[in-house]
């Protein structure tokens, strides 16, 4: 089989169909050579110990968002230019007195100060998954820019985000930070984030740099533990894991961090292979690498470094430019650098990757920019802020079932039983990773009920601590005397994020149970999905009226879950993960190979004997209060240009009132070189239709949606026969064949 060997970084921008933002070829050069001139005069001026100074982060405050446990910052380490960088110190007030030390310090270099800004600052967004949710992508990058906003106008240069992560395993609590499943989407919504972080220029006072984590495979780790081993084939991390990373990276992303794991063997956080010889030069990545928080010193619990110096050089010689909180740089470089054991020139590489991002943040112009008490009054907290959470929380919730149309809830209805401890707290409606969002001003549904003038029949419903029912016959009693029955389930907020793998995700049965009792209530019953992953709840699948899958919806949750409820807003999400019917599924994916004996009910084939193979509801799935029907789906020549073929269908909205859809293209390789999934997601467009509108939906078929990587990293695109895939979800499909010539 012939192949066609296609340049990787051209290709890259069909692949990832990521728009360029593209500064004028002579502004960006006279930047750069001014901005190397400065840093490398102020290199001239730098003792060994300022350079080593520059490749230390020291963190504030107490474990806010892992054990720091090596240092707690004061002023005096900075003003001897021993901190390059400081991370979780809030406020303007703080921000300013470290740089104040910085500016005592001998040569003056400005901190840089990094947050997790990962799903708003203070205003909180819903969580990065529930946003993948949307399959709106302008949307996402929109909210990366709000935070970038409003966090950098509180003193903040860099956010630990976007998490680009893929995961299959819904055992992993991280999955609430990322994109979800697939790569082809996750390098999309990779691209939008850092977009929305860095804006056009970093040295705007609106603009931060973003940090692309976590550099490799972190999503994979073996039985969904957090932390744990990751072992994959190249060609398997290239295909699956792979394309977000360089996605956002391609989109100019200014730093990465490594992850916790180790791959094929590895820890990632001295792994030359990713830092160096992928990244640094195979992707021409030119901003600087931090490790995750203490990854450094990890390497001794890894078995991997003997002791801190042994940590500290295989990291840098690596290729890892700064070491978050831990003091393995600070402690041995220096004498490491004397001994000949690193290189100076690795060191004044890692340097000059810092010290150029902080000249390209405006910080040695002005290192106050950022530090602007009247810039953060009229920035922080908008009304424009909070009106974007909404819409974004509206746009990210999942319809998955509504049996007879229980959804839309009529006008008429005016008295809500509302049931569940979920539906009245606060700090659980921002979810994991909103340590810095405001808790008080979040709009829970009972709030936003009372607020719409609806009787509100509460009743707690199920103790999550002592994981019993409360009080089932007051919650029966409330539904007697309500029109609908509103049950708000699933897990804590905290359940999910970091540190959280469950060995079961199963939502615990006596809050299943409390569906199905209120369903001899007689009234309609919806219930409103609260989680941060996939959960599996067949019991409430079979006993619910309606199902939202809602996540955690940020600052405004209370006020979307209303407008869909009514209907305000008609619900258009699909699932951005698969969901399993059976913890023993896990992990369960769409993008599957077919294998020698392709799953089928029958026997001697790859499934289970005690179970369905099915998932519960599979990736790219998503209901609506109307209806699309997909006709006249056609290939047609391509007219050159790389466009090989053009697919098209026709969607039309056969219901009565107008909705979104997320019309998806999956591709099909049906034989290649290597084994390739039953399908991938190549394309997708989210269209409006009002009742009754039709309309053509064309994707160009390149070779983006035709290659693969092949095992020794090559992207390929082979001649030969095509599936193309159109259609509402990975399951909901109508084909077509394509032979590539
Ligand atoms: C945490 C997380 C990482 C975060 C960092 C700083 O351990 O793994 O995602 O950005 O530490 O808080």
């Amino acid at each position: 089989m012939k192949k066609i060997r296609v340049h990787r970084l051209c290709l890259l921008f069909l692949l990832l169909g990521t728009t360029l933002r593209v500064v004028p070829a002579e502004a960006s050069g006279k930047q750069t050579r001014d901005r190397d001139r400065f840093v490398a005069k102020l290199m001239q001026r730098m003792t060994l110990e300022e350079k080593v100074g520059q490749l230390c982060q020291c963190a504030g405050g107490g474990d806010l968002t892992g054990p720091n446990n090596e240092r707690i910052p004061r002023t005096e380490p900075v003003v001897k230019g021993e901190i390059g960088s400081m991370l979780n110190i809030l406020g303007l007030d703080s921000v300013r007195k470290y740089q104040q030390a910085a500016m005592q310090s001998r040569l003056q270099i400005p901190l840089i100060f990094g947050l997790d800004v990962i799903h708003g600052y203070r205003i909180g967004f819903p969580l990065p998954l529930a946003e993948a949710a949307s399959f709106d992508l302008k949307m996402i990058e929109e909210s990366a820019r709000w935070a970038a906003t409003e966090a950098a106008a509180e003193g903040c240069n860099w956010t630990f985000a976007p998490m680009v992560d893929v995961s299959w395993d819904a055992r992993w609590g991280r999955v609430m930070e990322g994109a979800g499943e697939d790569p082809y989407y996750g390098a999309r919504v990779a691209a939008a984030r850092v977009h929305g972080f860095q804006g056009e220029d970093l040295a705007a006072e609106n603009t931060i740099m973003a940090c692309v984590k976590h550099f490799a495979g972190y999503g994979a780790p073996i039985a969904g533990k957090d932390y744990n081993s990751v072992d994959m084939s190249l060609g398997h991390f290239a295909n699956f894991y792979m394309p977000p990373y360089k996605a956002a990276v391609e989109a100019g992303a200014a730093t990465v961090m490594t992850a916790f794991n180790d791959l094929n063997n590895i820890p990632c956080t001295a792994n030359e292979f990713l830092l160096r010889r992928l990244l640094k030069e195979r992707w021409g990545f030119d901003g600087f690498v931090v490790s995750d928080m203490n990854a450094v010193s990890e390497m001794l619990a890894h078995r991997y470094a003997a002791d801190g110096a042994d940590a500290a050089a295989k990291a840098l010689n690596a290729g890892l430019d700064m070491e978050m909180v831990t003091l393995n740089y600070h402690t041995h470089l220096s004498d490491l650098i004397r001994k000949g054991v690193v290189k100076e020139a690795v060191l004044d590489e890692a340097v000059r990757r810092i010290l150029n991002k902080k000249y390209e943040l405006g910080l040695f112009a002005d290192p106050y920019r950022y530090c602007n008490e009247a810039r953060a009054a009229a920035t922080l907290r908008s009304a424009a802020m909070r009106d974007a959470a909404r819409r974004m929380a509206e746009r990210s919730m999942v319809l998955l079932e509504n049996h007879n149309a229980a959804l839309p809830l009529s006008p008429q209805v005016r008295r809500v039983a509302l049931i569940g401890q979920l539906a009245k707290t606060q700090s659980d409606m921002l979810g994991s990773w909103s340590l810095w969002s405001d808790h008080e001003g979040v709009v829970t549904l009972y709030d936003a009920l009372l607020k719409r003038g609806v009787e509100v029949n509460y009743s707690p419903g199920y103790d999550f601590d002592k994981n019993v029912i409360i009080d089932l016959e007051g919650a029966m009693a409330q539904a007697a005397k309500s029109d609908v029955v509103v049950v708000a389930l699933g897990e804590r907020s905290l359940e999910s994020g970091e540190r959280c793998s469950k060995a079961d995700i199963t939502i615990a049965a006596e809050q299943q149970k409390l569906v199905e009792e209120l369903r001899k209530s007689g009234k309609p019953v919806i219930v409103l999905l609260m989680c941060g992953r996939p959960v599996i709840f067949n019991q409430v699948r079979h006993s619910a009226s309606a199902i939202l899958c809602t996540w955690w919806l940020g600052c405004e949750a209370g006020t979307a879950l209303c407008n869909v409820l009514w209907g305000d807003y008609n619900p258009s999400a699909k699932l951005p993960m698969t969901f399993p019917a059976q913890i023993g599924q896990v992990p369960l994916y769409y993008q599957f190979k077919s294998t020698g004996r392709p799953q089928s009910p029958e026997g001697w084939t790859t499934s289970y004997i005690d179970t369905s193979y099915e998932p519960a509801y599979p990736f790219g799935y998503g209901l609506s209060y109307t209806r699309f029907a997909y006709s006249e789906l056609a290939v047609s020549e391509g007219d050159g240009e790389g466009v090989h073929a053009r697919v098209a269908v026709t969607v039309t909205n056969t219901g009565t009132r107008a909705g979104e859809e997320v019309v998806q293209l999956y591709v099909r390789d049906e034989v290649a070189s290597i084994t390739r999934p039953v399908k991938e997601l190549r394309g997708f467009e989210k269209i409006n239709l009002q009742a009754g509108e039709s309309r053509r939906v064309s994707f160009d078929i390149t070779d983006a949606q035709l290659g693969f990587y092949d095992n020794a990293l090559n992207y390929v695109v082979e001649k030969g026969d095509f599936t193309l895939l159109v259609g509402t979800s990975s399951r909901d499909l109508q084909q077509v064949a394509f032979r590539l010539k």
